[in-house]
């Protein structure tokens, strides 16, 4: 009989039904979600110092979420869990509604060539499934070190009404990115922004 080898790896059963993130944990407890997961320092570590939460990390490239799960297998971490999935993808048709508790994307591809802006993730329509996906009272957790894309960033949810701008905690701005130790190192300055749903 053949072994099931221990991973943190989801493979959604069905693209086209939408998940029950519930069911994704041993323990019911409030889920956080980080888009463009990358290598995972910043979900490793924060989900060790948080057991009372859960997590999503989605993330598109295979080698990346490997690494991430050999991360939160070493660590022991029960309360993560991966999904390789585009990301906007998994908002618009997999997520259900209201069923997050956090988002968190940190510096998701810039795209800076102007002809090539249209890939990137965080637009107005971004907004709105953010707006959909999270619990009333929740919030979207944002970094960058391009300074246009966070022009676009703080300019797209500044105008949709449903969200207001709030302060990033210090708790949460000192666990820093894989690729924000990098721009750190190389003395690159980032941004952060932070908005949350009100309730309506
Ligand atoms: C610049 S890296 C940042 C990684 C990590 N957040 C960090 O700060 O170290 C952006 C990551 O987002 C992933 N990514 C980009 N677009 C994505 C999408 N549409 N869906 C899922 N992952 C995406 C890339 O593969 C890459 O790992």
């Amino acid at each position: 009989m053949l072994e099931s080898i221990p991973t943190l790896v989801h493979h959604p059963i069905s693209i086209l039904e939408r998940l029950n993130p519930d069911a994704l944990f041993s323990k019911h407890q409030q889920i956080e979600l980080e888009l463009g997961s990358g290598d995972g320092s910043f979900l490793a570590k924060y989900a060790a110092i948080h057991p009372e939460r859960n997590f999503i990390g989605v993330e598109r490239l295979l080698g990346r979420v490997r690494k991430l799960d050999k991360k939160g297998l070493k660590s022991g971490l029960t309360n993560l869990c991966l999904i390789r999935l585009e990301a906007a993808y998994l908002l618009e048709f997999l997520l259900p509604p209201q069923s997050m508790d956090a988002i968190h994307v940190y510096f998701p591809d810039p795209w800076p060539k102007r002809k090539h802006r249209k890939n990137r993730l965080i637009d107005t329509r971004f907004t709105e499934l953010v707006a959909k996906v999270l619990k009333p009272g929740s919030v979207v957790w944002l970094r960058t070190d391009d300074l246009d894309y966070f022009q676009q960033m703080t300019q797209v949810f500044g105008e949709n009404q449903s969200f207001e701008a709030i302060e990033t905690p210090l708790e949460l701005a000192t666990i820093i990115t894989d690729f924000e130790r990098g721009f750190q190192a190389r003395g690159i300055s980032t941004n952060r922004a932070a908005y949350r749903l009100k309730h309506r």
